[in-house]
């Protein structure tokens, strides 16, 4: 299973236990006539949150390996997703301070739950939603593009020490977690030797063109990350590294 598609489905999770916390806390304090046991219900609550908050360590622990390893610029939408994701923490902290601690801030305590329950979905909505539509609900490879289907322009694949140098410090620092460029083994992905002079991209099998290499940065095969933020001169310095191997 991709693991975006597992992180997808834990954060569908997480929305479903904001879900719970949202109804939980609206019996508690919404009712005249209480209808259920309030006891029972700000238990249910707080063990709720702690899941919760479990679920929220245990992705974002996924997310900073993630950043750590591509060292990736952010899209807008994961920077939105990151900034909803940070202010989720933020809040939380604040919360379970006054709930435990600032009691004469009790008051506040459940507009800044509804706040976070916002925030909740627009973090899940920009991340785990967005994936799960657009590879609709796992069934789908993020890109579209079929075999041998490319929307790149023809490239001339330069061959100066120039570039390919700057090419060479692009993929040291944005591939070489994934990739070994000196082999055929397979880290993540593939090992990058030949990659150009073989018939064949290791993966995709799509005739292994300068145009299809850049193709793959742009819309990935399979599993590894967009680079879609590259320039055009960035992709093109890229290519005349791998040109060389
Ligand atoms: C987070 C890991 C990761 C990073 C970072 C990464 N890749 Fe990949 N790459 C993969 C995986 C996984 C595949 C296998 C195909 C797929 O899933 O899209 C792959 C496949 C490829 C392929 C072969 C595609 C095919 O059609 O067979 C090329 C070329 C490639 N990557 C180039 C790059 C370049 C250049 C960079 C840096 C700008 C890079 N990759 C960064 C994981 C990564």
């Amino acid at each position: 299973m991709p693991v975006f598609f597992l992180k997808s489905l834990l954060s569908i999770l997480t929305l479903a236990l904001t879900f719970i916390a949202m109804f939980t806390m609206f019996e508690v304090f919404g009712r005249q006539e209480k209808r259920y046991n309030i006891e029972k219900l700000k238990k249910i609550h707080r063990a709720n949150g702690v899941l919760y908050i479990l679920l929220f360590i245990f992705i974002a622990y996924f997310c900073i390996v993630f950043i750590l390893n591509t060292r990736a610029e952010p899209s807008p939408r994961a920077a939105f997703h990151a900034v909803f994701a940070l202010a989720v923490i933020a809040l939380l902290a604040l919360k379970i301070s006054f709930v435990m601690v600032y009691r004469q801030f009790y008051g506040k305590v459940q507009a800044i739950g509804m706040t976070v329950a916002l925030l909740s979905l627009g973090m899940v909505g920009a991340s785990g939603g967005y994936y799960l539509l657009i590879t609709k609900f796992g069934t789908e490879k993020i890109s579209g593009a079929k075999l041998g289907e490319t929307t790149e322009k023809k490239i001339t694949v330069k061959t100066d020490m120039e570039s390919i140098k700057r090419g060479r410090e692009l993929y040291e620092s944005k591939c070489y977690f994934c990739h070994d460029a000196y082999s055929n083994k397979t880290e993540v992905g593939p090992g990058h030797k030949g990659i150009l002079k073989n018939p064949f991209l290791p993966v995709s099998k799509r005739p292994a063109t300068p145009e299809n290499a850049a193709n793959q940065l742009r819309n990935p095969y399979k599993d590894m990350p967009s680079f879609a933020y590259l320039a055009d001169g960035q992709v093109a310095d890229i290519i005349a590294f791998l040109n060389t191997l």
